[in-house]
Formats: C-alpha cells, structure tokens, sequence
C-alpha cells in the first residue's frame, strides 16, 4: 500500500512488530461503516464520481458480510484493518477501489473508527450497570428491614438494614453510568477528514461525515483530531472506576461467605468446589471480579505511560491503544455480568445477620444518644457511662437490652426503663431518620426515587 518509494520490502520482525490486524480486525464494523461516509460524502462534493461511489459502496457491504461470515482473515503483510479492507475491495471492485483513500489518512480513520468502537463499548457497559442497578433495587426493596451489623474498621458499628447497604452500591453504579455518559458525551466529535495531520485541500464536507456516523459535530483541530486519545482513557478511568466498586462488592461477598461471617449462601452456579477439601464452595467468581479490577487498572496505566510523552500528532506507539481498551472492556464485562448474577441469586442469611447485629452491642450509640436527648446530658458524658454499660454487658455476657434496670441505674441514676424502647436493633435502625439513613421508610423512599431514575 505504501511501497512505492521503497527498493526492498519489511523484515519478518518489522512485519510482527508493525502489524495491528491480530487485535485491530474488532474494529472491522466501525472501519466500513467509517468509509462508507466517507465515500457517500467524496461523490457528493464531486471528488469521486458517483459510478465509483456506489462501486465502493457496495463492495464494502460484499466485505461486510464476508467478514460477519467468516472473520477477518489475518495478513500480518496487510498490517492492520484497513488495509485488509482496502486490499479485499481492489480485489472485488478493482483500481476504483484506489479512490476510497481520498482526502483521508490512516490517522483520522483509524482514530474515527476507535472512537465509534468505544462509543458503542459505552453503550453496551451502560446496558450492564442498569441491569446490575436493578438487580441492586429488587434486592435491596425485599430486603427493606433485614437488619445487619454496620462496620467501620470491619468492626460491629451501629445497626444498619441489608437494604441500605445495598443501595450504598446502587449509588457507586450511578455515579458509574453518569462517568461513562460524560464521556460518550466527550468523545462524540468526529475526527475524519482531519487526514493525516493538517486537514485536506479537497473540498470535502465533514459535518456531512461527522452526521452519517451519529457524532454531534466535526472536530476542531486536525493535529488534535489525529492524536487524541483522551477518549480511550475516558473509558479506561471510567471502567477503572466501575471495576473498583465491583471489586468492593465482591470483595463483601467473599468476607459473608466466609463461615466465621456466614451472612450468604453463594449459588452454586458462581461457586467451585475444591478438588481435595470436599466440604469447600469456593467463591471464585467474586475472587476475579477482585482480580480483574487489577487488570483493568493496569490496562488504563499502561495507555496512560504510552500517551504521556507523545508529540503531536499521530506517533505509531498510538497502535498500542487498542488491546488495553479491548481488554479491560471484555473483563469489565465479564464482571458486571457476573456480579448482576450473585446479586440476583445469592441467599441472604438475614437471621444469622440479625443475630451479630444483637450481640455485638451496636446499639451503645442509640444509648449514648438518648442520655443526651432525653437526660439533657453532654454527649462527651454520655458516651462515657454508655461505656460503661457495654463493659457491664461485657462482663455478664448479655446483650445491652438485656442488661437489669438496676445495673443500668448503678451506672448513671438518670437512665430509666425507657431505655429499653431504643436498644433493641429495630428501634435503633427505625430511629436513623436523617435523609439517606438506614431507617427503613428512607430506605424504602430512596428505592422508589431509584424505581423513577432507572425508568
Ligand atoms: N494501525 C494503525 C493504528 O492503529 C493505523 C494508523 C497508521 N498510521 C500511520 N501513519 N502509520 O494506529
């Protein structure tokens, strides 16, 4: 394609090392649909005839369905996946195929082509998050009340409900959708007809090109349109961000399924056993929704360390934005999917939740909050003697709310048998009514918002 000025061709080794097309054939789909464009917008400014436009056209669709039928074929001497699609097209359409190349450069298509690629990769993520949204709510609603042990330091803190912990995820994935819309929104300039660095002297039509392929308008600087790969990494920090709050969820289950917790029962369809400890139901797929956030991590850094020294415009380290970006789309995919799955299908052992909510004296704040309000007491003061009722508690082994009226009044002569309204756990998580608390009517109240935001 480009040999005219060369006496001999490529080593074996500068083959391999130039070469794209094994991973770049992904984009084969937005490739045509990016010539296609192009060569409707070429015979409708007169630059090629409309004979050998329709010729094109056509040809392009030929390839299409050879490709949708067999696969890309892989030719290390074609390099990458427009000159397989070029190539092919000569071969069925002839030298007119030559004319699709005009007024474009492998730069602005290539960057073209990525940028529709990872706009539909948004749009299939966004489906995922939804889908792992609603199997969120649906949980979190039929778990309203379940009342568990809040922890902070992973220490038994307050009392909280199953569905408000629920829903805490239910807000990370929103956040989630909102990264990934902003920056479909971003990238939704169209960088073709930039060519290859510095615009074209054809009178092409880019809004027209920019239209056909769904962008919002042409970009605005040929040398930027050609190296900006801000896109990618807008993607990569967005799954980045996402495979940490799916990790942390995992992360949740591996610790609840642990037999010392016990809070789960994972299905068996996201459970291994082991080949010698036949007691064992492993809880594998969380442990690589964990590990693939590391991975995914790592393919946003590795494009990040490829883009940071780079001058304008186009350099062929570029080529190297392609298999991070598949990469960590196929496990952030993988993981969405299997996290919706556990969450859809996991039993929650809420009795055994509810009974480490009551043993772990979570409601010694519900205490120290009623000495102050109803004994006018200083909570500094409060928090004192309610110590000292835990370690009386402590001492005889027995829940706060078990503890004799007597003991509690040898403690602190103001406490009296009101007390025993608020130390249960129902009345503690009942009490938390701030917005966004753990009561279960704000609980409920911010399912149905959520109802209304996932339509
Ligand atoms: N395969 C190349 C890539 O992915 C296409 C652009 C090549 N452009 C060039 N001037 N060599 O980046």
């Amino acid at each position: 394609m480009w040999g005219g000025r060369f006496a001999a061709g490529p080593a074996s080794i500068m083959r391999e090392i130039n070469a794209s097309i094994p991973f770049d054939k992904r984009l084969w789909k937005q490739d045509i649909a990016g010539s296609k464009a192009h060569v409707a917008m070429l015979a409708k400014q007169g630059i090629v005839s409309q004979d050998d436009a329709h010729a094109i056209s056509a040809g392009l669709d030929t390839i299409a369905a050879e490709y949708e039928a067999n696969g890309v074929p892989v030719n290390l001497d074609l390099e990458d996946i427009h000159m397989v699609t070029e190539s092919r097209l000569a071969e069925l359409i002839g030298p007119a195929a030559g004319r699709l190349h005009t007024a474009r450069s492998r730069n602005d298509q290539v960057a073209t082509d990525f940028r529709l690629w990872v706009r539909d990769a948004i749009d299939e993520v966004e489906a995922g998050l939804l889908g792992l949204q609603r199997a969120l709510v649906a949980r979190a609603e039929e778990n309203a009340d379940a009342v568990m042990p809040g922890f902070t330091h992973l220490q038994s803190a307050q009392p909280v409900t199953l569905g408000h912990h629920l829903m805490a995820y239910y807000e990370m994935v929103r956040r989630d959708r909102s990264r990934f819309a902003d920056a479909r929104a971003r990238l939704n300039e169209c960088p073709l007809g930039a060519a290859a660095l510095a615009g074209t002297g054809f009178p092409t039509d880019r809004h027209m090109t920019a239209a056909a392929l769904g962008f919002a308008k042409p970009t605005d600087n040929s040398l930027d349109s050609v190296s900006d790969r801000d896109f990618a990494l807008d993607y990569l920090m967005a799954a980045t961000q996402a495979s940490l709050h799916l990790s942390r969820l995992a992360e949740e289950f591996i610790i609840w399924a642990s037999q010392p917790f016990g809070f789960v029962n994972l299905p068996d369809a996201y459970s291994t056993g082991s080949s010698i400890m036949p007691q064992k139901r492993n809880p594998d797929a969380a442990e690589l929704v964990r590990g693939h956030a590391g991975r995914i991590m790592g393919c946003m850094t590795a494009l990040c360390v490829t883009m940071k020294g780079l001058p304008l415009a186009y350099s062929k380290d570029m080529q190297d934005d392609k298999p991070p970006v598949f990469e960590a789309h196929d496990l952030l995919g993988l993981s969405i999917a299997a996290m919706t799955g556990m969450i859809e299908t996991v039993t929650f052992r809420t009795d055994r939740m509810r009974g480490l909510a009551e043993s772990g004296f979570a409601t010694a704040t519900d205490l120290a909050d009623w000495l102050v309000r109803e004994g006018g007491i200083p909570f500094r003061e409060a928090h004192h003697i309610t110590g000292r009722a835990v370690a009386a508690a402590e001492a005889a082994a027995v829940p706060l709310d078990q503890l004799p009226l007597e003991t509690l009044k040898d403690i602190d002569a103001r406490i009296d048998d009101r007390i025993y309204a608020v130390l249960t756990v129902d009345a503690s998580v009942a009490s938390r009514q701030s917005h966004g608390g753990t009561a279960p009517a704000q609980v409920r109240a911010r399912i149905a918002d959520a109802k209304k935001e996932l339509g």
